[in-house]
């Protein structure tokens, strides 16, 4: 079953259809492919307690899967730089070739094959593949670094600030939900640097989930209504904040993040990168400033907004959600990839 939640869609498509090529419709059926199959992959390998093989096979399957997409695509956040990641690292071409390659569009793209290698090593919940896209120069190309980040729904734009206080960032989201700050579920990852964070928001009431990983999902939970996240505070990756905030534009939520420069190494980094302000806030649209832009995530284990991949005998079924920006599309996938035999059979959901 899927299900669609169409906004302004033909005002969008004209406006798409007038940069000459239409990448989110063209393109998002096929990332769909890509984080399918890459979930597939790796969820053979959950609870193996390998969390490199299963990074390792959900980077080939993503690999594999996009070189078959006729495109001109970059990766811009990926696994590393060339020199540390054999592929879908940093700057690497990908894409079906053509021989004169006109019409092909080109994209820029951000990967985290498998987010939460842990989650899926252990059969825990919440891991996903996913990725994010858009015309070039879409998605800002963030250093492997950490961000601090706040990401909220779309009642919450410009309710909270990094730089203020827990306290009124919570008492600024209840008001705007209309309840109470015990009322509130924050969402943190469990690490010994969100000590003061974390205490600050027991302080103030709210409750708290802790996660040991996934701040991505976990983002982008906060910006869907009804998933019981109200808000995801503390630093995480900031390629994971770059994928995040293509997924909060989409969904129109908010989002702002900063950079943490705190090695002599990463200054040096991003200077090379053209990054001049370390202690700049992003916000979700200087993160993701493309006009078009895909988001694709499909879960490996069961989470928030995604069920795991299950095995049976007439086949796999994946649970993924496609978002895309210009065009104003939500749509949550359930797929069934049937088995190759004379006899399968299809149940109805
Ligand atoms: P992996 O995908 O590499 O397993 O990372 C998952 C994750 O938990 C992210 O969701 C988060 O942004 C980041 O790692 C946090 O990094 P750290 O584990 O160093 O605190």
């Amino acid at each position: 079953m899927a299900t669609e939640v169409t906004s302004e869609a033909t005002r969008q498509e004209t406006k798409a259809r007038s940069f000459g090529e239409n990448i989110e419709s063209d393109l998002a059926p096929k990332f769909l492919r890509v984080v399918e199959n890459a979930a597939i992959a790796c969820a053979r390998t959950m609870g193996r307690g390998e969390r490199e093989l299963s990074d390792k096979v959900a980077v080939e399957s993503m690999r594999r899967t996009m070189d078959s997409i006729p495109m001109r695509g970059r990766i811009v956040i990926g696994e590393g730089e060339r020199d540390e990641a054999p592929m879908l690292y940093i700057g690497e071409k990908l894409g079906a070739e053509f021989p004169d390659g006109s019409g092909v569009p080109e994209v820029d793209i951000a990967v985290d094959p498998l987010e939460g290698t842990n989650l899926c090593a252990t059969g825990a919940a919440g891991a996903i593949t996913v990725l994010a896209a858009s015309e070039a120069h879409g998605l800002l190309n963030a250093p492997d670094c950490y961000m601090e980040k706040i990401v909220v729904g779309p009642s919450c734009k410009k309710a909270v600030e990094l730089d203020a206080p827990v306290a009124d960032n919570l008492k600024n989201i209840a008001k705007r939900l209309d309840r109470d700050v015990q009322d509130l579920t924050i969402v943190v990852l469990d690490r010994p640097r969100h000590e003061k964070l974390i205490s600050d928001i027991r302080a103030t009431g709210a409750r708290i989930r802790l996660i040991s990983d996934g701040d991505l999902s976990a983002g982008i939970a906060a910006a869907v209504i009804g998933t019981g996240v109200h808000a995801v505070m503390g630093s995480g990756g900031a390629p994971e904040g770059v994928i995040t905030a293509a997924a909060i534009r989409c969904l129109n939520g908010y989002m702002v993040g900063r950079l943490v420069i705190n090695k002599p190494e990463l200054e040096e980094r991003i200077a090379r990168m053209g990054i001049r302000d370390k202690n700049r806030i992003y916000r979700a649209e200087d993160l993701a400033p493309g006009e078009q832009l895909i988001f694709a995530a499909t879960g490996v284990t069961d989470g928030a907004l995604l069920r795991g991949v299950r095995f049976f005998g007439e086949g796999t079924r994946t649970s993924s959600v496609v978002l895309t920006l210009m065009t104003g599309k939500v749509r949550f996938i359930d797929s069934t990839h049937l088995a190759k035999k004379p006899d399968v059979k299809v149940r109805f959901m």
